[in-house]
């Protein structure tokens, strides 16, 4: 991982806080590597977490706002350290139900899914009509007028529904809840905007994100807004380093063994079949062309076929670009492989993402 890069992307974050008057959580499901987690929370305004195990993490980096959501709670867990976060999102009216009264002091909201229509591959689209992911708009409504009084702790809003999204993605989901909220948002103290912004792309557009925030805080003075990247914190802060074992030739193909797999390492192929960014190659055809490949035993264990520059040979290294982010967390020990090493480089890293 490349200190400067997560600086430059750190530095970009907090103007957007500073300008905007925002807050924004680390998402530690997308990255938890414990010796960096203290730089992000000296930096940022906190974390979002999902388990007691990351709340741990979350506490050890001393992080000052802890967020907690998951899909669903076990009680004996929960009550375990739901007073020691700040403030937590339910999926469903049924977990509402069975947890609003646990956490004194904890501020309470509740995730909505707004199913806006916009282009998210279906695999990770939060707002697909069946998504389990949030209580529809139409479904919490209904309950919120039927029944105000069950709702009278509800403090905030939480919808996590974009994707690697532009800011004009961000100002529909703004301009959405403006329109289907306005019973709901005088009592709310906070709004959590969830993942899925493009914060630390150069192209992001800062001066609508902050124009629109301030005009919305304007509107709501109380309402606190929380964001929690993952994804845009460590983007473009390091790379996934293997080394070529073996090179097979079967029929014209020429078939390069790594010492990683899909399995153990890149689980994104696995499960979306995601093409890599891999360093000295060009989508252009060459006369280099390999069949990248893992080590297990399972025959589908294939990262994808390149172009390279320039011939590859046994000992060579391949260099996945951009693996910070959803890689490190989600490594396993499959078929005898081991986790990949972690370690710093501080040479100066100048790439733009
Ligand atoms: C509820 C929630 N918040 C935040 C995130 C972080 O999203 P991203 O890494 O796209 O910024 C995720 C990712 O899945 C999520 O499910």
């Amino acid at each position: 991982m490349s200190p400067n890069a997560l600086d430059r992307n750190l530095a970009r974050l907090t103007k957007l806080e500073t300008h905007a008057n925002v807050k924004i959580l680390h998402t530690l499901k997308s990255f938890n590597e414990q010796s960096i987690l203290p730089l992000i929370s000296n930096n940022l305004s906190g974390m979002s977490i999902s388990s007691k195990k990351e709340f741990q993490m979350a506490k050890e980096a001393s992080a000052k706002h802890i967020h907690l959501y998951a899909p669903a709670f076990k009680e004996k867990e929960l009550t375990g350290y739901i007073d020691d976060v700040q403030s937590i999102s339910f999926n469903s009216l049924g977990q509402w139900e069975r947890f609003k009264h646990l956490g004194k002091q904890t501020s309470k909201g509740l995730r909505i899914n707004p199913r806006l229509h916009i282009s998210i591959p279906s695999h990770c689209n939060p707002n697909l009509e069946e998504s389990r992911l949030g209580i529809g708009t139409e479904e919490f409504l209904k309950a919120f007028e039927n029944k105000s009084q069950n709702f009278e702790f509800l403090e905030g809003l939480h919808f996590h529904a974009l994707f690697q999204s532009s800011v004009e993605d961000l100002v529909l989901l703004l301009n959405y809840i403006l329109e289907h909220f306005k019973e709901v948002l005088p009592q709310l103290k906070w709004l959590n905007l969830g993942g899925g912004h493009s914060f630390t792309n150069i192209y992001y557009d800062i001066d609508t994100f902050v124009k629109n925030l301030l005009k919305f805080q304007k509107l709501f003075p109380n309402i606190t807004f929380y964001f929690e990247p993952g994804e845009s914190v460590t983007k473009g802060c390091g790379q996934f380093i293997c080394s070529i074992l073996d090179i097979v030739q079967i029929a014209k193909k020429k078939i390069v063994i790594l010492d990683t797999s899909i399995e153990t390492h890149l689980l994104d192929i696995a499960i979306v079949n995601m093409k890599l960014k891999v360093k000295e190659t060009q989508s252009a055809p060459t006369p280099y062309c390999y069949e990248l490949t893992g080590n297990s035993c399972l025959q589908g264990d294939i990262i994808g076929q390149y172009f390279f520059t320039k011939e590859l040979h046994i000992g060579d290294q391949v260099v996945f670009e951009d693996m910070m982010a959803y890689s490190m967390v989600k490594m396993t020990e499959f078929n005898g492989m081991e986790k990949a090493n972690f370690y710093l480089d501080n040479s100066n890293f100048l790439e733009n993402f």
